[in-house]
C-alpha cells in the first residue's frame, strides 16, 4: 500500500483531521515505526524503548463491522509483542463507541484523560481517554 493509499484510507475515515501522505510516509519512516497493512485497514504504532503508542487504526467504512480491525489490532500487539514491548498507549475520543468497543475488548483499560482534546466546528470539545494495555513479551 503506497503513502497515497494510506492517507485515502485515514481521510474516509478521519474526516476532520486527515493526515496527508507527506505525514504518513514520514511516520512510517521514523526509527520504532510498526506497521500492520492490509488491502482495507492499517494500523500504525510507534514504539520507544519498551513502551508503544498506537499512533492511528483505520478501516474503510465500507469494510468496518467485518473483524478487520480486530484482526489488525492482534497482528500488531503480537508484533509488538515479539519486539519487547510490555504497554501499548491510545487515545480515543470519548464519543467514538466503536474504537472504544474495539479496545475494550481487547483488553484495553482507562489509565487517564485529557479534557477538550478533541476540537470539533460547531461543536463542543470531546475528551480525549488514554488507554493502556499491557503486553505479554513473546518467549522465544
Ligand atoms: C474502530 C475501527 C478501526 C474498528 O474496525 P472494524 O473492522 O470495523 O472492527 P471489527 O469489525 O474488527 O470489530 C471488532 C469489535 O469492535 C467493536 N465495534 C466495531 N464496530 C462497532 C460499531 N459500529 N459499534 C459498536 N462496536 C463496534 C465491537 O466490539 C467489535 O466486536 P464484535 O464484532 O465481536 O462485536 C473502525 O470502526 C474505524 O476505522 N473507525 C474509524 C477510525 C477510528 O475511529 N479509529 C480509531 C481511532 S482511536
Amino acid at each position: 500500500m503506497t503513502a497515497e493509499a494510506l492517507a485515502d484510507l485515514h481521510a474516509a475515515c478521519f474526516p476532520l483531521r486527515p493526515w496527508s501522505a507527506g505525514e504518513l510516509e514520514a511516520l512510517c519512516a521514523e526509527e520504532g515505526a510498526v506497521l500492520e497493512r492490509v488491502a482495507q485497514g492499517f494500523a500504525l504504532a510507534r514504539v520507544t524503548l519498551d513502551e508503544a503508542e498506537l499512533l492511528s487504526i483505520a478501516v474503510a467504512p465500507e469494510a468496518q463491522g467485518r473483524g478487520i480491525g480486530r484482526a489488525l489490532l492482534g497482528a500488531l500487539v503480537t508484533r509488538l509483542a515479539a519486539r519487547h514491548v510490555t504497554q501499548l498507549f491510545l487515545e480515543v475520543a470519548e464519543d467514538n463507541a466503536p474504537a472504544r468497543a474495539l479496545y475494550a475488548q481487547a483488553g484495553f483499560e482507562e489509565v487517564g484523560r485529557r479534557r477538550g482534546y478533541y476540537t470539533r466546528p460547531q461543536a463542543a470539545a470531546v475528551d480525549a481517554l488514554v488507554l493502556r494495555r499491557k503486553l505479554r513479551a513473546k518467549s522465544v
